[in-house]
């Protein structure tokens, strides 16, 4: 019928000004993350191996200064190739030659990435590819310069030619597509001219990002031949470049995962799987306050690793806070410790309408009922992964206050007054080197032997500017200072020596044992004293310069002596 209908309509007038509507098509949503995520998801289905994206630098004038830009991007991938059927068409505006694949849709869909993708960044967009090692390769382009001026109003017929020697070798197939992107005047969406080391490393992380499920399943990306490692928003994938052969990173654990069958619009009765898995970060990661912004952590991005990663067709297509998931309806309810743990949907393009993907593969927003839905699915979750994190980090803490040393008052007392003392004759001279090996030996000399806390302890001598250290010495010796640089002062106190075996412990409590829950303020109170004592005598000790060790060293062994002599008369 409505083709019949179709007979008697004549044409009058192109539907398409072409020289006009290019010009104005370039101006859409794409950032160059988003514009290239449009030729490597073609890549990415026509099933390559390997892909090698290159961003050609050239050097550009600003102001005075010279600087660097991105003159051209390269596309190379080992995939299917197009037959000359398909690369006639490639470039052709809403043409996708896709049939599903085991009865189910890819990530291409809407016939009009290659074309929108490649014109919001360049102006020349060139094509090379086949489909049969046989074959030479079919090359055909777009140049919109061409097209404005009325050069070109069709899609030249492809042509065999030879591919560009320098992307020959990144050819790791024998079929294959390069698409070459030159005259690259918008790419970050305005015209303006990007610095390419910024460009380059904000592209890696995109990519790394976007296509973990393929890197993690052997996808080899390449950026101007540098490996591009996955990066996973749960921080349960691998590897990822801080997984060596050596040692691997920590990994999250899986919190949850779970899978909604929802209606496939239009389709009665047909349903499609949406997934959502969430992860909570390793424990080392998140136990302390500030843990998230040590550089450490921002190497892992987990500074910034707060919302929710939405895949389709495992490709991440958001990846954001999303206000409406988490809390209560309307509100934007996110909070600091949501960095540590991880989130991602995932749905097949049997759901777009669902999640209102538009034909820029970029974003995703569920509509009424789904999001109710997966609002209910994260709120209790979320809920209780804060609980987790906010558990975890207060039994740390109470771990961390029962650990704090016993000295911890009398050290921070010293500290305060520190300023208004005089500096450090003592330990003066000594060198980086000699301070580390120093420590090192201190450390070796005390009664705690947990290897794995030594880090810890190294770390907090060299930060603190009065220590007390138990050791256990011979018992002629009550204590020996020891003094570091930046007028450091560390006594170790030997807890042989009778007045600590027969004074301090019984007045104090058992100093070196780690709970000191029991202690009570009186107790306190005494052994503060008992180490202000000795921590300004050490530190007196200091204003006298090196040459005088000898002679205090013999001063605080008969010290010792006549005080062990003393104490031990007193016991008897
Ligand atoms: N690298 C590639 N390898 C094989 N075929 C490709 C490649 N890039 C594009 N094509 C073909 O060009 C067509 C148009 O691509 P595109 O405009 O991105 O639309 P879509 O991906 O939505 O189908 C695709 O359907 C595909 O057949
Ligand atoms: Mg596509």
């Amino acid at each position: 019928m409505q083709n019949d209908e179709m007979v008697f309509i004549k044409p009058r007038q192109e539907l398409i000004n072409i020289s006009k509507m290019y010009e104005s098509l370039r101006y859409n949503d794409y950032s160059t993350e988003n514009g290239l995520g449009e030729i490597v998801d073609n890549s990415v289905e026509a099933g390559a191996r390997h892909i090698n994206v290159f961003f050609e630098k050239k050097k550009v004038k600003n102001g005075k200064r010279e600087t660097e830009a991105v003159g051209s991007i390269v596309v190379v991938d080992d995939g299917c190739g197009m037959n000359e059927d398909v690369i006639k068409k490639c470039l052709v505006l809403g043409c996708s030659m896709r049939v599903k694949r085991n009865g189910r849709m890819g990530i291409g869909r809407f016939g009009v990435g290659m074309t929108l993708g490649s014109i919001s960044l360049a102006r020349r967009v060139e094509v090379f590819s086949r489909d049969d090692e046989k074959k030479d390769f079919l090359y055909t382009f777009i140049d919109l310069d061409m097209i404005s001026n009325g050069q070109i109003t069709q899609m030249p017929e492809p042509e065999y030619r030879a591919l560009p020697e320098k992307y020959a070798e990144y050819m790791f197939g024998n079929t294959g597509t390069v698409v070459i992107l030159t005259n690259c005047d918008r790419l970050d969406g305005t015209g303006k001219r990007q610095d390419a080391n910024e460009v380059n490393a904000s592209i890696a992380n995109y990519l790394g990002r976007t296509y973990r499920k393929f890197i993690e399943s052997g996808l080899q990306i390449y950026l101007d031949g540098r490996r591009v490692c996955l990066h996973d928003p749960l921080y349960i994938a691998g590897p990822t470049q801080f997984d060596t052969k050596e040692k691997q990173d920590p990994k999250a654990v899986l919190y949850s995962q779970t899978t909604l069958d929802w209606d496939i619009p239009g389709m009665s009765g047909e349903k499609a799987p949406i997934t959502i898995r969430l992860s909570l970060l390793p424990k080392e990661w998140r136990l302390n306050i500030g843990d998230g912004g040590k550089a450490e952590a921002k190497k892992r991005k987990i500074d910034q690793n707060e919302g929710v990663s939405i895949l389709r067709a495992n490709r991440e297509v958001l990846y954001d806070k999303v206000p409406y998931l988490i809390g209560t309806k309307g509100q934007y309810s996110y909070e600091e410790n949501d960095r540590f743990w991880g989130c991602e949907i995932l749905f097949p393009p049997e759901l777009d309408e669902c999640f209102q993907v538009r034909y820029i593969k970029r974003g995703a927003e569920p509509i009424g009922p789904l999001k109710d839905r997966l609002r209910e699915e994260l709120t209790s979750a979320v809920k209780s992964l804060r609980k987790t994190i906010k558990g975890d980090r207060a039994q740390q803490k109470a771990e961390n206050n029962q650990k704090a040393s016993a000295f911890d008052n009398a050290e921070n007392l010293m500290g305060d007054v520190d300023a208004l003392l005089p500096a450090n004759k003592a330990g003066k001279s000594m060198s980086k080197e000699e301070e580390d090996q120093k420590i090192n030996e201190i450390l070796d000399q005390t009664l705690d032997d947990a290897e794995d806390k030594k880090e810890e302890k190294k770390e907090q001598l060299l930060n603190k500017p009065y220590s007390v250290v138990p050791v256990k010495y011979p018992q002629s010796i009550l204590f020996e200072p020891e003094f570091l640089l930046g007028n450091k002062v560390i006594i170790k106190l030997n807890v042989n020596h009778p007045f600590y075996k027969n004074i301090i412990n019984p007045l104090c409590g058992d100093i070196t044992k780690e709970d000191t829950t029991t202690v009570t303020n009186e107790k306190s109170k005494i052994k503060d004293a008992i180490m202000l004592l000795l921590l300004s005598y050490a530190k007196a000790f200091a204003s006298f310069s090196d040459e005088n060790s000898t002679m205090l060293e013999n001063l605080l062994t008969s010290w010792g002596s006549i005080l062990a002599t003393v104490v031990n008369k007193m016991e008897s």
